[in-house]
C-alpha cells in the first residue's frame, strides 16, 4: 500500500464514510519541501486528517514556486487541475481571469473573512467581489538572519544602515568568515534585490520601479546604485553559492559557517526546525535602511474549479486555513505571521512578534508593499523579466549602469 493509499484509507475510516463522497481527498500542489516548510505543512495535513479529509500530496521542489507554477500549467492544460494550489499574488489574479478558480464566497461569508483579512491580501484573494483563494500567511522579504555567536566573536552588533552593514561585512571578511550565505538562483537574487532597492531609494523608488514600472525609476541613478550594492553583496558570498537551495544557505548561518542571510522569514522555520532560539542562537532584523517598511508576500491556496460548485473538501480546506487556531499554530512553525488581523501574538517567538508588529505598523503608515521577487508587485511576465536582469548582473554579465538600462528594456518588453 502506498503512503497516499494509506492516508485515504485512514481518512475514510475516520470519517466512517468509506466509499461515499465524504471520504474524498484534497490534492494539494505546493513547494513546501524544506525541513521547516514540511513541518509547517504537517500542521495543515493533521488538521484536515482530524476532519476525515485525506491529503494527496503534490510537492514540486523549488523555492519561490516557479517550478510549481510550470507544473500547474501543464496539469491544467491536460484537464487535470489539482484541488488546491499554493499560489502567490499576481498568479492568483491571472488564474482567476482565466475563470479557473472556484467561488469561495459562501464559506467566506459564513466565516466573516471580509472583516478579518487585511486589504493588502484581499487585493489578490478576491476577484471581482468573489473570494477565489484562502490566505494562509503573510511573509516578508526584507529580513536579515544572523548567527549571534559569529557576530559576538567578531565584536559586531546589528547593522542599522547600509554603511554599518558594509563595515560589518568587511570586518567578517577580514577575519576569514564568510559574511553572506546565499544561494545563486534567480528568485533568491531577486529576494535580496527587493530589500536593496527599498534601502537604496526608499518607498518612492520601490513603488515607481516595481509597482508603477516607470522607466525613469527603473533606469535611474538610484537604480544604478542599487545594482552597485548588489555587486558588493555578490563579492561577499562564498565560492560555492551558485545554484544552492535557500535552505542550505540558511543552514550555513545555523551552523556558523556564515554570518548573515538576506531571506524572507520562511528562513526562521529552518532555525526553529534545528532547535535554535531567536535572540540566543540567531538574530532577525530588517534589512538595514528598511526598518519602517515591509515588502510582503502571502501564500494562499487557490481552489481550482472542479466543474460545478466548490466541493465540500475545498470548502473544508479553506475553512481550516482561515481558522484562528490554525493561523496561529501554522505560522508559529512556518516563520510567517497570520493572514487575519485578530490572531493573538501570544504563541509567537520574538521574531514572530516583531513580524506581526512591523506588519501592522507598515500597513497603517503606508509602508506596506508587495514583494517584487514573490509576485506581489507585478505580473509574472514582468517579474521574470526583472529576474533575468538581476541574475545576469549578479553573475557579472552586466555592470551596474548596463543592468539599469537592461531593466528598462526588459520591463517594457514584458508588459
Ligand atoms: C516563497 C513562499 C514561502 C516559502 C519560500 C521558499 O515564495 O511564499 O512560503 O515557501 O517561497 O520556498
Amino acid at each position: 500500500m502506498t503512503g497516499v493509499q494509506r492516508l485515504k484509507l485512514t481518512a475514510a475510516v475516520l470519517a466512517g464514510t468509506a466509499g461515499s463522497a465524504g471520504a474524498a481527498d484534497v490534492e494539494v500542489l505546493h513547494w513546501w519541501t524544506s525541513g521547516g516548510e514540511a513541518a509547517a505543512l504537517n500542521v495543515l495535513k493533521q488538521d484536515l486528517e482530524g476532519q476525515g479529509i485525506g491529503w494527496q500530496d503534490m510537492p514540486v521542489a523549488g523555492g519561490g514556486g516557479e517550478q510549481a507554477m510550470t507544473v500547474l500549467r501543464a496539469r491544467v492544460t491536460a484537464g487535470d487541475a489539482p484541488t488546491a494550489v499554493q499560489m502567490l499574488g499576481f498568479d492568483i489574479k491571472d488564474w482567476a481571469a482565466e475563470g479557473a478558480l472556484a467561488d469561495l464566497n459562501a464559506v467566506a461569508a459564513k466565516e466573516g473573512w471580509d472583516a478579518v483579512v487585511p486589504d493588502a491580501l484581499k487585493a489578490f484573494a478576491k476577484d471581482d467581489g468573489k473570494w477565489v483563494s484562502a490566505p494562509v500567511n503573510v511573509h516578508s522579504t526584507n529580513w536579515v538572519w544572523a548567527n549571534k555567536a559569529v557576530l559576538d566573536a567578531n565584536g559586531l552588533s546589528v547593522p542599522e544602515t547600509w554603511e554599518d552593514f558594509t563595515a560589518a561585512v568587511e570586518t567578517l571578511a577580514a577575519a576569514g568568515v564568510t559574511p553572506i550565505a546565499h544561494g545563486g538562483q534567480a528568485w533568491q537574487d531577486a529576494t535580496i534585490f527587493d530589500a536593496v532597492v527599498m534601502s537604496t531609494g526608499g518607498p518612492d523608488l520601490y513603488t515607481s520601479a516595481f509597482i508603477d514600472l516607470a522607466a525613469e525609476a527603473l533606469g535611474s541613478a538610484e537604480m544604478v546604485e542599487a545594482f552597485e550594492r548588489m555587486a558588493f553583496i555578490r563579492a561577499h558570498v562564498d565560492d560555492n553559492f551558485s545554484g544552492r537551495d535557500w535552505n542550505l544557505a540558511t543552514a550555513m548561518v545555523i551552523n556558523g559557517e556564515a554570518a548573515f542571510q538576506m531571506m524572507g522569514d520562511w528562513a526562521k522555520g529552518e532555525f526553529l526546525n534545528a532547535d535554535k532560539v531567536p535572540g540566543q542562537d540567531f538574530l532577525c532584523f530588517r534589512f538595514p535602511g528598511t526598518q519602517a517598511q515591509v515588502t510582503f508576500n502571502a501564500d494562499q491556496f487557490a481552489m481550482f474549479d472542479q466543474g460545478g460548485a466548490v466541493s465540500g473538501e475545498q470548502a473544508a480546506l479553506a475553512s481550516a486555513i482561515l481558522s484562528p487556531t490554525f493561523q496561529s499554530a501554522f505560522n508559529v512553525v512556518k516563520g510567517s505571521v497570520p493572514a487575519r488581523t485578530d490572531v493573538s501574538n501570544e504563541a509567537f517567538d520574538d521574531c514572530g512578534k516583531k513580524g506581526m508588529a512591523d506588519l501592522a505598523a507598515a500597513a497603517s503608515s503606508g509602508n506596506l508593499f508587495g514583494s517584487m521577487a514573490h509576485g506581489h508587485s507585478a505580473p509574472a511576465s514582468v517579474k521574470n523579466a526583472i529576474y533575468d536582469v538581476v541574475t545576469a548582473h549578479f553573475n557579472g554579465e552586466y555592470d551596474a549602469e548596463t543592468a539599469a538600462e537592461e531593466l528598462v528594456t526588459a520591463v517594457e518588453i514584458a508588459q
